[in-house]
């Protein structure tokens, strides 16, 4: 069981590499773009995180407040993909600061889950 659920943080791990990567190659490459890839890394943290979110295969206590708000920062960087990729198929121009509000929320959320 204990070894399940390390590699259900692994698959959670690479949702989160998965996004924030690449919103940084976005980031490099000068564009401000969102891409499918950051909706696919997004779905991965939360099907994950949920599943990580119940007391199996550890013996851990539970801070059901920074998950909240973790899952709380998700769904907002999930409205803000969804926004922003229907403005682009579109043709109209994304606001940068909603595409760094994407990766800023992104690290948030990983800052959250490690330092607290
Ligand atoms: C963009 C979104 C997210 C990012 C970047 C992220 C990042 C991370 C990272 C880096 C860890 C590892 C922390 C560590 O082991 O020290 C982690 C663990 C965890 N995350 Fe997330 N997360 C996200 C969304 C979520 C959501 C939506 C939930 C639940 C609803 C969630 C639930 C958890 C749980 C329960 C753990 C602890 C796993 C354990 O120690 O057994 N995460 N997250």
């Amino acid at each position: 069981m204990e070894t399940l659920r390390s590699i259900v943080l692994l698959v959670h791990l690479v949702g989160f590499a998965t996004i924030f990567g690449s919103w940084l190659v976005e980031v490099a490459n000068r564009r401000v773009q969102v891409t499918r890839l950051m909706q696919w890394g997004l779905a991965l943290s939360l099907i994950a995180g949920l599943a990580l979110s119940a007391p199996w295969g550890t013996d851990a206590d539970f801070n059901y407040l920074k998950i909240g708000i973790k899952l709380v920062i998700l769904l907002v960087i999930g409205g803000l993909l969804g926004v922003l990729g229907a403005r682009q198929k579109r043709g109209a121009q994304i606001a940068p600061a909603m595409f760094w509000a994407v990766g800023i929320m992104t690290l948030a959320n990983a800052a959250i889950a490690v330092i607290w």
